[in-house]
């Protein structure tokens, strides 16, 4: 299965947009597909209560815990952040911080796949930088990473665009999506 998820809290979000038209790609080929947005799905911070240390459970009653059967059923999971300040949205690094409860049970990400998308305003403001943090938590949970893919392999997906709708308008960034759909293809 091909998990994505999406760290915007907009409704019309364009990274939410990119990965569904991802996981659309992948599904024509008979993959499974599902997608998680934190914007309908609202993850609170961690608060280091202790609990998940000796079992499986959290102190904060969202949805985190729902989450969880579709985290470890994907081969592949694809993280997706816009640009907030140089790095991710708090919306995913709270529930990237909720998922340290996989690593203390058992490594349940450990040998998945992971690669990731992240998309700003500008240019240059600070996609590299948003999947190196993506890249970390994937490392962190002994993932196994990947880039985009041949022919533009770099980091991942990344694109430039503000107003919903301005993603699939970026060339130079689609061309990034387009490797890395193929490259997850040939993974799945
Ligand atoms: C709080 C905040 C901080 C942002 N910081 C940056 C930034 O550091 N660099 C940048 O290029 N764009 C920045 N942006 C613009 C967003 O990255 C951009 O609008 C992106 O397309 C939003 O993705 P979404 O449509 O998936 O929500 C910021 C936007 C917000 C709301």
């Amino acid at each position: 299965m091909l998990l994505a998820i999406s760290g915007s809290p907009r409704k019309q979000s364009n990274t939410t947009a990119i990965l569904q038209k991802i996981l659309t790609e992948c599904s024509k080929e008979g993959f499974n597909t599902k997608l998680i947005e934190l914007a309908k799905s609202p993850i609170q911070p961690c608060t280091d209560c202790g609990m998940c240390r000796t079992k499986l459970d959290c102190s904060i009653k969202d949805n985190f815990l729902s989450l969880i059967p579709d985290l470890q059923k994907a081969k592949i999971i694809i993280v997706g952040s816009p640009v907030y300040f140089g790095t991710v949205s708090a919306q995913l690094k709270a529930f990237m911080d909720r998922t340290v409860m996989l690593r203390r049970n058992g490594f349940t990400l450990a040998d998945k796949f992971g690669c990731a998308l992240a998309i700003a305003g500008s240019r240059n403001g600070g996609q590299e930088h948003t999947i190196q943090t993506i890249h970390n938590w994937m490392f962190i949970h002994d993932m196994n990473v990947f880039a985009d893919g041949k022919p533009t392999s770099h980091f991942g997906g990344i694109l430039n665009a503000h107003e919903f709708g301005g993603a699939e308008k970026d060339e130079v960034g689609m061309q990034t999506i387009s490797s890395l759909i193929e490259k997850i293809k040939r993974i799945l």
